[in-house]
């Protein structure tokens, strides 16, 4: 038996979408099927691995058990959302530039967390970035490359004046 479709509204990178929705479906399957926003990948689906980590009211946060419906008011950001963002942009330089990535699956939920751990400007080691990005799993690369990468872009951010790193918390 389907549960009655309920009816939400929300903001998907600055769009309104309006949609009905049963109550069991995630946030990651709605944004994936419905909106075809697949730069949001699903992994483990119960909140373990962090690929389907997107914004939600600008936290970082795991799309894959964030109920849909639930949702209603609140505003989405996925990577697609923040495409020509300056310091997503470096990110994804230094990514490329420092091996942070072998097959990729991993690497949008890599990315949303590191843009969230670079802007708030706290300090970095190669430690807390460790710790930082702890609740994203990746299968290939060892995590060398994307610790150097996260390094690296904190540095070319910090360059270029789109981060004060550790003048803010
Ligand atoms: Fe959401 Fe793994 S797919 S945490
Ligand atoms: Fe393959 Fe991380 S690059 S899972």
């Amino acid at each position: 038996m389907t549960s009655p479709k309920m009816p939400i509204s929300l903001t998907v990178n600055g769009r309104v979408v309006e949609a009905m929705v049963e109550p069991r479906l995630h946030l990651a399957d709605l944004l994936r099927d419905q909106q075809r926003l697949t730069a949001t990948h699903l992994g483990c689906e119960h909140g373990v691995c962090g690929a389907c980590t997107i914004l939600i009211d600008g936290q970082p946060a795991r799309s894959c058990i964030a109920l849909a419906v639930s949702m209603d008011g609140a505003e989405i950001r996925t990577l697609e959302g923040l495409q020509g963002d300056p310091l997503m942009e470096i990110l994804k330089q230094a990514f490329h530039e420092q091996h942070g990535l072998q097959c990729g699956f991993c690497t949008p939920g890599m990315l949303i967390s590191a843009w969230d751990l670079l802007r708030r400007g706290v300090a970095l080691d190669e430690r807390s970035v460790r710790e930082a990005m702890g609740g994203n799993l990746c299968r290939c690369t060892g995590y060398q490359g994307i610790v150097r990468s996260i390094m690296a872009a904190a540095e070319m951010a910090k360059a270029a004046g789109l981060i004060k790193i550790g003048e803010t918390a």
